[in-house]
């Protein structure tokens, strides 16, 4: 049941990637499923096992009113039939990704803003355990250790299918990063065979630069670029033109958060020169698809 989708591996054809003379191959996670989409599926998996074999009831998660992470969650609980509850940033919002939360049953509760920001004192899950006995707590976005061993089946599922590109190796990484978790997966998984650039969705300074080292020791083999665009979810008339023409050059739907300011801060660095003529480059498409309906 809880076998994880295998994600389409394609070359992404956009001008400035030929002009180049580099090649980007797509991990399109976007593809995996229709519900559980993108990196979450990877997040969630060790998260779904343990829930399972423990027996617990449920399981209880947090984040904002587009969460990628709750959605997927929410998702899951619904097809694999576990119950769900969603702990959410700020007070009560009808958004479409918390319209879908309650349609896939998921119970939420909404914690104000301050009482979201203790979500990391070592105290928070106190209560939320006190109220639901039993149930597996994921941490905020999927993070943490067991997310980040679940996203190292990211980098097989990748190599196993380099030989359909006619690819015999590949160069480095790129990737959307958030809370730097998937990242760190692949860093793991890698032990430094192959860089892992990671395009910042936070601005520096949001803990990922001390998070990821917690998740992979002392591994190198990694790199953090500031894609922000000057500040999380913020959205401007470059980048949503960027997406568009991206978009129909290439066929392949971006949404504005990480995959369109990845794919953006990829171009700069590529228009830069800062990648050799005859790179190989695997790119990850993170999914996120269903939190551009807040762009709307
Ligand atoms: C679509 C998408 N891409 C990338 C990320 C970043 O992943 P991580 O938090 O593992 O860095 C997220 C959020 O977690 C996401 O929803």
């Amino acid at each position: 049941m809880l076998n994880l989708p295998q994600a389409p591996l394609q070359l992404l054809s956009l001008p400035w990637i030929t002009k180049a003379g580099i090649q980007v191959a797509l991990l399109r996670l976007d593809l995996i499923d229709p519900m559980i989409s993108g990196n979450k599926w990877f997040k969630l998996l060790e998260h779904l096992r343990i829930a399972r074999s423990s027996g617990a009831p449920g399981i209880i998660s947090l984040g904002g009113n587009h969460s990628n992470h709750l959605h997927a969650l929410a998702a899951a609980g619904q097809r694999f039939g576990f119950a769900t509850v969603g702990l959410l940033r700020g007070h009560p919002q009808d958004t479409p990704t918390t319209r879908d939360l309650e349609a896939f049953g998921m119970q939420l509760h909404w914690l104000g803003y301050s009482g979201y920001r203790a979500r990391n004192e070592p105290d928070f899950w106190l209560p939320w355990q006190a109220r639901y006995p039993g149930w597996h707590c994921v941490p905020e976005g999927g993070g943490g250790v067991l997310g980040a061993s679940g996203c190292a089946l990211i980098v097989e599922q990748a190599r196993a299918q380099l030989p359909v590109l006619g690819w015999n190796d590949y160069d480095a990484w790129w990737l959307a990063v958030g809370t730097g978790t998937t990242l760190a997966g692949l860093v793991l998984a890698e032990e430094g065979a192959h860089p892992v650039h990671g395009a910042l969705a936070v601005p520096p300074g949001y803990g990922v630069e001390e998070g990821v080292p917690a998740l992979t020791g002392s591994l190198a083999g990694y790199h953090l670029h500031d894609a922000s665009r000057g500040g999380f979810a913020k959205v401007d008339d470059e980048l949503l033109a960027f997406i568009d023409q991206s978009e129909a050059e290439s066929g392949v739907p971006l949404e504005p958060v990480y995959t369109g300011k990845a794919l953006l801060a990829l171009k700069q660095r590529v228009e830069a020169g800062a990648l050799d003529a005859g790179t190989r480059l695997i790119v990850v498409h993170t999914g996120g698809l269903q939190g551009r309906r807040g762009f709307a």
